[in-house]
C-alpha cells in the first residue's frame, strides 16, 4: 500500500496524524512552521486525502496505526514523536501501546482514551449508514457545527470553508468505514499508566466534542503530563489558534530528552 504524505523541515522526525474526516492539510499551519531541527511528517491516513484504499472492511485504530509504523519504517525512521488530533489520537495511542519502543514522545490534543459507550457506538453506525445512503453531506451537517468555537468562527470566518473543503474530499464510503472502525476501537485508559515517553495534552476550552473530563483523563494517567489549555478554541486548537498551538509544541520539543540511537548502549568489559 502507498501512503500520501506532506513533509517540511530536516532533523528528527515528527509524525502528524489527522482527525476524522480530515487529511494531512488539517496541519497546514504546523508544516508551514516546522520547528528547527525537525523533520515534520503529515500523512493521509488509507482512504483519506490521498491515500489510497479499496477494502470495504471497518478502519480500524489498529489498521491505522500498523499502516504509520509501516510509513515509519519505509522511510527509516526508527522513532518519531507522536502528534494525533482526535481520531489521530486514538491511532498515536495504539501505535504506543502496541509498538512502545518506537514513539520518542506523544502530543496528544481534543482526543480521549476511552472506548465509545453503548450510545456513542449506535451514534456512530447510524451516522455510518446515512453516509453510505445520503453521502458526506450527513456526516459534514452532523459535524461541523461542532468542531469550531464561536469564538474562531467570527475572527476566522475562513476557517470552516477551509475545514468544509475538506470534509467535503472525504469519500463517504471512508468516512462510514472510519465511523464503524471508532466504534470498534477499544479503551486505552488502563494502558495510560505504561507510557512512559514524555506527553503533552493540548485541548481548546470550548471543544464541543471531547469532554474536558475525558482529556483529564488522559493528563493524569500519563505520568508526567504536561497538560495545556488553549482558551477560546475548540476542537481543532492546531487550526484556531496556531500560533500558540506551535508555540506549545516548539517549546515541547525543544526540551525533550535526546533520542536514543541503535549503539547508543555499548557495553565494556
Ligand atoms: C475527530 O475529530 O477525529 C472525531 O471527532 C473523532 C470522533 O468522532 O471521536
Amino acid at each position: 500500500m502507498s501512503m500520501n504524505y506532506r513533509e517540511a523541515g530536516a532533523g528528527d522526525p515528527v509524525i502528524f496524524i489527522h482527525g476524522f474526516p480530515f487529511n494531512h492539510t488539517m496541519w497546514q499551519p504546523q508544516l508551514a512552521n516546522a520547528a528547527d531541527g525537525w523533520r515534520f511528517i503529515a500523512p493521509d491516513l488509507r482512504g483519506f486525502g490521498e491515500t489510497p484504499d479499496d477494502s470495504s472492511a471497518p478502519l480500524t485504530m489498529e489498521t491505522f496505526a500498523d499502516d504509520i509504523v509501516a510509513l515509519m519504517d519505509d522511510l527509516g525512521l526508527e522513532q518519531a514523536v507522536l502528534v494525533g488530533l482526535s481520531m489521530g489520537g486514538y491511532v498515536a495511542l495504539d501505535v504506543v501501546t502496541r509498538y512502545a519502543d518506537r514513539v520518542r514522545a506523544l502530543v496528544l490534543t481534543a482526543t480521549r482514551a476511552n472506548a465509545d459507550s453503548a450510545e456513542a457506538k449506535a451514534n456512530r453506525h447510524s451516522l455510518a449508514a446515512r453516509a453510505r445512503s445520503s453521502g458526506a453531506r450527513a456526516v459534514i451537517d452532523t459535524m461541523l457545527p461542532h468542531l469550531i468555537s464561536a469564538h474562531s468562527r467570527l475572527k476566522m470566518p475562513e476557517l470552516i470553508k477551509t475545514v468544509q473543503g475538506m470534509m467535503e474530499s472525504a469519500s463517504p464510503q471512508t468516512m462510514a468505514r472510519a465511523l464503524e472502525g471508532m466504534a470498534l476501537r477499544k479503551d486505552y485508559v488502563a494502558d495510560l499508566a505504561n507510557v512512559n515517553v514524555s506527553t503533552m495534552i493540548i485541548r481548546g476550552d470550548q471543544d464541543d466534542i471531547i469532554p474536558a473530563a475525558e482529556m483529564e483523563t488522559i493528563a493524569r494517567s500519563v505520568r508526567g503530563a504536561r497538560h495545556e489549555v488553549i482558551s477560546l478554541a475548540g476542537h481543532l486548537p492546531n487550526l484556531e489558534n496556531p500560533e500558540l498551538f506551535n508555540k506549545l509544541l516548539g517549546s515541547f520539543l525543544a526540551y525533550l530528552p535526546p533520542a536514543l540511537k541503535l549503539g547508543d548502549f555499548s557495553l565494556s568489559f
